[in-house]
């Protein structure tokens, strides 16, 4: 199958396009942030007039999976006009296009469309509704894919894992704080089901190997507070768990609200892919073994200079 992978340089992106090429033919879309990929490369600003259009005639790709976003919270609050070009409007275009030509489009969205307000886990019948500019320009995202395009797959999705810069995921927030003998906080109050991203990229390769279509939540199977999830970081690591300091998420100073119950129900997901869906300890482990077989340093020495 050839996949065009949208955001190619992002963290899900990069990991997503890595883990694909022994068994899939690559093509990662970049906005000259990439170099020396094993990978093919094309340039594109996605947001330009025929952009896709031309990405799509030029490539010719057996599926899409569109990562591509403005996936940081607190720089949508300050942009809401460019988030909902970029996480709104440019999802539901793609997906027009993706119907037109037949071919299979992952669009990968949050578990942040749910405000937290309820005290159980929410399953894909559940009402979002989102407390940020983020989450509500990648609802509207939804909502713009599944109206013009009812095969496609809409998976919402948290994950953690290495990136480009080093510094991109909460895995590595933890890591780099704790690695250099820094305290850094954790929220208690926030609960959430991140998922290994190589185990995010090899749920989304079955998920188009499956044909699957509709809305998927696309979460690890293990809920836990995100302070658990610096502990048990600290933990496999090897540093000292106490430099992980407990707090609510209320004391953060962020500015975009943030839901405290973000645990989402992988019933469907299970069930349909016939698979267990693998929990965060797992993925906790496999971070570890990529930081001791170099993969960090190999991910960086793919940006360009
Ligand atoms: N990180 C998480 O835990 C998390 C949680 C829930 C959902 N998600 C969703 O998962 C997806 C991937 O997130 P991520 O954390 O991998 O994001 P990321 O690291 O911020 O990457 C975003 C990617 O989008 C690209 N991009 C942005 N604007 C573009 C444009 N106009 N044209 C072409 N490419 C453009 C970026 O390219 P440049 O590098 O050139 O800017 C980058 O490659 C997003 O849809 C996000 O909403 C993420």
């Amino acid at each position: 199958m050839k996949i065009l992978v949208t955001g190619a340089s992002g963290l899900l992106g990069l990991n997503l396009s890595l883990g694909m090429i022994e068994t899939h033919t690559i093509v990662g879309v970049d906005r000259s942030k990439l170099a020396g990929t094993p990978f093919e490369l094309v340039q594109a600003d996605l947001l330009q007039a025929g952009a896709c259009s031309r990405l799509i005639d030029q490539t010719r790709p057996d599926a899409i999976i569109h990562t591509a976003a403005n996936a940081d919270i607190d720089a949508c609050e300050s942009d809401p006009d460019g988030a909902h070009h970029l996480n709104a409007e440019l999802p539901g275009h793609l997906a027009e296009l993706c119907a037109k030509h037949t071919i299979q489009l992952i669009h990968i969205s949050t578990d942040a469309v749910f405000n937290g307000a309820k005290d159980v886990i929410y399953t894909e019948d559940d009402t979002p509704n989102p407390l940020s500019i983020y989450a509500q320009t990648k609802l509207n995202g939804e909502a713009a894919v599944l109206s013009v395009n009812p095969d496609a797959v809409v998976a919402r999705v948290n994950f953690f894992g290495w990136s480009l810069s080093g510094s991109r995921s909460l895995s590595e927030f933890f890591f780099n704080h704790l690695s250099t003998g820094k305290q850094v906080n954790g929220f208690t109050d926030v609960y959430f089901c991140t998922m290994f991203v190589g185990d995010l990229a090899d749920t989304l390769v079955r998920i188009l190997e499956k044909g699957l279509s509709g809305l998927y939540h696309v979460v690890g199977s293990e809920a836990l507070a995100k302070y658990e999830f610096g502990v048990r970081i600290a933990r496999q690591f090897g540093y000292d768990p106490e430099l992980v300091i407990p707090i609510s998420v209320t004391e953060s100073g962020l500015k975009a609200k943030r839901s405290r119950n973000l645990r989402l129900s992988i019933h469907k997901l299970s069930t349909d892919l016939g698979l267990e869906i693998p929990g965060v300890s797992t993925g906790i482990e496999k971070f570890y073994t990529q930081h001791q077989q170099g993969y960090p340093q190999k991910m960086r020495s793919y940006q360009q200079l």
